[in-house]
């Protein structure tokens, strides 16, 4: 049988991972598929740039149309962005290309309309690679789990965020320092503020949330916070507590709707997703048959991405023939199917906190700070003084309280710091037991 075509856009990080695995794989992977799959054309941008990767057998080019318009069965999309890879893909879609795309901004943002387009032309879209690297998240939700209620999703979901968090905490790196390595190591995105500040983790979160509640994507209703504003004293008292801080993703359904957050969270550290490090990524999922799963491994990187790159290519090619009406569908769930459960703003969500104030050291403080948690209804399950900060009347107090609804808890850091004993901003990091 003839050889599968394959189009990339992008011959970057992921781009060359996928060109050295079906390479090197060549035999294994024909052997899976069936067919032969054979890079033939790819878009670059420099098409100067040296790259350490054989290309005699591809034709090269810097205008993506002429991939999109060429004789490929296959278009994977692996520039990232959203403009210029939205027009391509639905281009592609148009001329009746399957596509693949490790692009998780692009799904996240406009999947709902590509997903629309792709059923319209009767071709798959796959997004493997979009959600942790190398981990088959998506084949684990979207099919492993397909008989399950899923109540749960969390997750440390970005790479670069868990290297940087793991260097600063074992080798007492810089963060700066850091985040350079993990943009040397082909890690980061192009821009690594989605990174740091979580965007790039709430991209993804917006796919398991869709996948595992089968609601559409909804990127502009996920809560999100970065990891750049996490404080060494936080990590040394977290530990102190026996807790580790992760940049987590958690999506949870509630009677009341869908929370979708992506912050700093304390973790026990006898949980197995509190110990995983560097550019390890891990997904916990939750649901009423199986009980908890967890899936772990490289969450970023040339060939981790590119093995999921390579899968989902495998998949279309099987998929080949079949029909259209019976493929998995691509948010899980059958397209006229989705919920409209509405998601959740952050003052409605429902979690545990730590508290972190820098209080004058005199009677009555911590009367004044437990009356207006308590005020709100916040119990609080640990209160720990910290030693006096030197040749200053300021003691660090670190609180740790019970699952409250954050509106509440957003009023009593009002009021507390409002109190003259208080001497800064309250910090509060999200605690999640995960049992
Ligand atoms: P990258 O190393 O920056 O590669 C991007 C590629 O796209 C480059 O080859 C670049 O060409 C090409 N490109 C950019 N703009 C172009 C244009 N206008 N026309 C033609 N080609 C263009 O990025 P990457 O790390 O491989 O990431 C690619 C995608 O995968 C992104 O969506 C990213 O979020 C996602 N992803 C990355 C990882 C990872 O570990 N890196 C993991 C999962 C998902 P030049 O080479 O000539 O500059
Ligand atoms: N920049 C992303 C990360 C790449 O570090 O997780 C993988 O999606």
């Amino acid at each position: 049988m003839n050889a599968v075509n394959v189009g990339l856009l992008g011959l970057g990080t992921v781009g060359q991972g996928v060109v050295g695995i079906l390479q090197r794989n060549a035999n294994e992977i024909s052997r899976r598929a069936g067919r032969e799959i054979s890079v033939t054309h790819a878009a670059v941008r420099d098409l100067g740039k040296s790259r350490p990767v054989e290309l005699n057998a591809v034709t090269l080019t810097d205008n993506v149309s002429d991939v999109v318009n060429s004789d490929v069965d296959i278009v994977v999309e692996l520039m990232g962005g959203t403009e210029l890879a939205k027009d391509s893909v639905l281009e592609a879609i148009s001329r009746g290309k399957h596509i693949v795309t490790a692009n998780k901004a692009l799904i996240a943002i406009h999947g709902n309309e590509i997903f629309q387009a792709a059923l319209d032309n009767g071709v798959i879209v796959s997004f493997e690679p979009a959600v942790a690297g190398g981990i088959p998240i998506i084949k684990a939700i979207r099919e492993g789990l397909t008989a399950n209620r899923i109540t749960r999703v969390a997750g440390i979901i970005n790479g670069t965020g868990n290297f940087i968090l793991t260097e600063m905490r074992d080798k007492g790196r810089s963060f700066e320092d850091a985040l350079a390595d993990a943009q040397a190591l082909g890690y980061a995105e192009a821009d690594p503020t989605f990174d740091v500040e979580g965007i790039d983790a709430a991209h993804k979160l917006t796919i398991l949330s869709s996948i595992a509640f089968g609601i559409p994507l909804q990127f502009d209703a996920v809560h999100t916070e970065g990891i750049s504003t996490i404080a060494s004293q936080d990590v040394a008292y977290a530990e102190e507590l026996g807790y580790r801080i992760k940049h987590l993703g958690v999506t949870t359904e509630t009677p009341a709707g869908i929370e979708i957050r992506v912050h700093p969270t304390l973790i026990p550290e006898r949980r197995l997703i509190a110990n995983v490090n560097g550019v390890m990524n891990a997904v916990l999922v939750q649901s009423d048959a199986v009980g908890s799963t967890l899936y772990y491994g490289p969450g970023a990187g040339a060939e981790p991405t590119g093995s999921s790159v390579v899968a989902d290519l495998v998949d279309v090619v099987r998929t080949f023939t079949t029909d259209p009406e019976n493929r998995v569908p691509h948010l899980a769930f059958q397209p006229d199917l989705l919920s409209d459960k509405p998601v959740l703003t952050s003052d409605q969500f429902e979690c545990a906190f730590y508290l972190r104030l820098l209080a004058e050291d005199r009677a009555g403080v911590m009367a004044d700070v437990t009356r207006i948690l308590a005020d709100q209804k916040i119990s609080i399950e640990s209160l720990l003084q910290k030693e006096p900060i030197d040749d200053q009347n300021a003691v660090p107090v670190v609180i740790l309280t019970h699952q409250v609804k954050e509106a509440a808890m957003n009023t009593a850091i009002e009021k507390i710091e409002k109190l003259d004993s208080i001497l800064a901003p309250v910090a509060r990091i999200r605690v999640e037991s995960l049992d």
